[in-house]
């Protein structure tokens, strides 16, 4: 069956956006099913930058059809905003090749003044959302209580749910939260506005996936976020509110399971995470500053939809190989080799002295409160001073880079089949 996963191996920020987009050069049909606008892609194409938040990043190639599946959450302010932004830049975005599944969930501005009154009251215990109200649509959504993108087909029903719920977040941000009130008739009917120019692009997305499925079309799957921001596989409670692991695509698209063909796991050659939450390679000293970058480039470490400045260290492969197995991943992308160039060596993390007991699998049923436990052991292999921006080829990289991709390699047991070595589109080098 041509259904290809492309998933994040660590926090979020694994480089999934222009991965996506290079694998989307052969296929038709290119899937979001989880998240919103919490997401940040990056794709370089020439001396254009796309900084894609919900919007699959494979859309930017004129021949794919763009999809948001049901298992996504959507503030229509932003979404607009996006295609707008791709539409400026030339990328067609009409409803022959932008789907919107019916079954998708909004986000609301009630939402994003929940999340934010939350976190505040989380107090030192906060999680670091991105404030861009996902974990109160996905509430709505559990409580059974969402405004779904179909609901909009009826518009006098959807008018009297939309105020109904602004009603409901005035009590919740008033009365829990001692926050001022929303002025409930403007705020609905500016939402309603921006929410019914989605009209067009509704589709019963499942089932449209299940005909091209059926038409051997190729499908490309894009997670967001990464395997340990998952709501259950990840570090609990500092994760993401939805399914973003390979699983999440089939309740995520509406389609039954069905045999995949590759699963692609993307990982930079290091590690980063935003938010708080147990991080135990994490470094603060000269190679984090030399990690992360100044910031100038976009490219460098510091959140594509936060602009925070991202935690960084050492590759942990304890916590790699955990990703490889939960997602049942077939190979893996390696990103942002390049930034290694000029470290004298590389640690990576292969086990973890747990309260003193060294420990190389990880069971994460005790979410975050485990992992903080976790003092990482590290190996080390030689690094390297070439710039390797200018490598297209396999054989013409040096031997400390293959070298440490062997490491990789034989510790997760998957192959390593690409790996990028600058942003723009053309520095990815594929395994002959
Ligand atoms: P939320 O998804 O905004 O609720 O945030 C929950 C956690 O997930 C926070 O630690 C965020 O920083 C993190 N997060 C959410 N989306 C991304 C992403 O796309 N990349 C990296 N971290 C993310």
């Amino acid at each position: 069956m041509p259904i290809i996963i492309a998933v994040g191996m660590q926090w979020g920020d694994e480089g999934k956006g222009r991965a996506v987009d290079l694998l989307s050069e052969d296929v038709e049909i290119v899937a979001r099913y989880n998240g919103g606008d919490n997401a940040g892609h990056t794709v370089t194409v020439g001396d254009k930058i796309f900084k894609l938040h919900l919007i699959p990043s494979g859309i930017i190639h004129g021949h794919t059809i763009g999809v948001l599946g049901n298992g996504l959450v959507l503030n229509p302010a932003t979404l607009l905003e996006e295609m707008e932004m791709l539409r400026q830049a030339g990328i067609i975005i009409t409803p022959e090749r932008f789907w919107i599944s019916d079954a998708a969930h909004f986000i609301t501005p009630a939402h994003r003044l929940i999340d934010r009154a939350q976190e505040s009251a989380r107090g030192k215990s906060q999680i670091g959302t991105t404030g861009r109200g996902i974990g109160p649509s996905y509430v709505d959504k559990c409580a059974r209580r969402g405004i779904r993108v179909g609901n909009l087909l009826q518009p006098e029903a959807f008018r009297e749910k939309v105020k109904q719920h602004f009603e409901d977040a005035n009590k919740l941000l008033t009365i829990l939260y001692r926050q001022p009130a929303i002025e409930v008739t403007s705020m609905a009917e500016e939402f309603i506005g921006q929410a019914s120019q989605l009209i067009p692009y509704i589709k019963c997305v499942g089932m449209q996936i299940r005909h091209a499925l059926k038409y051997h079309k190729i499908i490309l799957a894009e997670a967001a976020q990464g395997t340990l921001l998952d709501l259950d596989q990840g570090s609990y409670p500092f994760v993401t509110s939805s399914c973003t692991t390979a699983a999440g695509i089939f309740s995520g698209l509406g389609i039954g399971i069905q045999p995949v063909d590759r699963v692609i796991g993307i990982t930079k050659a290091f590690q980063t995470r935003v938010g708080a939450g147990p991080f135990p390679t994490e470094l603060f000293d000269k190679t984090a500053a030399f990690l992360r970058g100044t910031g100038s480039n976009p490219w460098d470490e510091y959140g594509t939809t936060t602009g925070r400045p991202r935690r960084v260290g050492w590759l942990d492969l304890v916590l790699l190989k955990y990703a490889v197995e939960i997602n049942g991943a077939t190979e893996l992308f390696l990103t942002k080799m390049d930034v290694l160039s000029g470290l004298d060596e590389i640690k990576f993390c292969t086990e973890y002295l747990m309260d003193g007991i060294p420990v190389s699998e990880l069971n994460f049923s005790g979410g975050a409160a485990e992992l903080e436990r976790c003092q990482p052991v590290y190996r080390s292999t030689p690094g390297w001073q070439a710039d390797l921006r200018p490598i297209r080829k396999w054989k013409d990289l040096p031997p400390q880079v293959t070298k440490y991709i062997q490491i990789i390699e034989a510790f997760c047991g998957i192959p390593v089949t690409q790996v990028s070595v600058g942003p723009e589109r053309s520095a990815v080098i594929t395994r002959e």
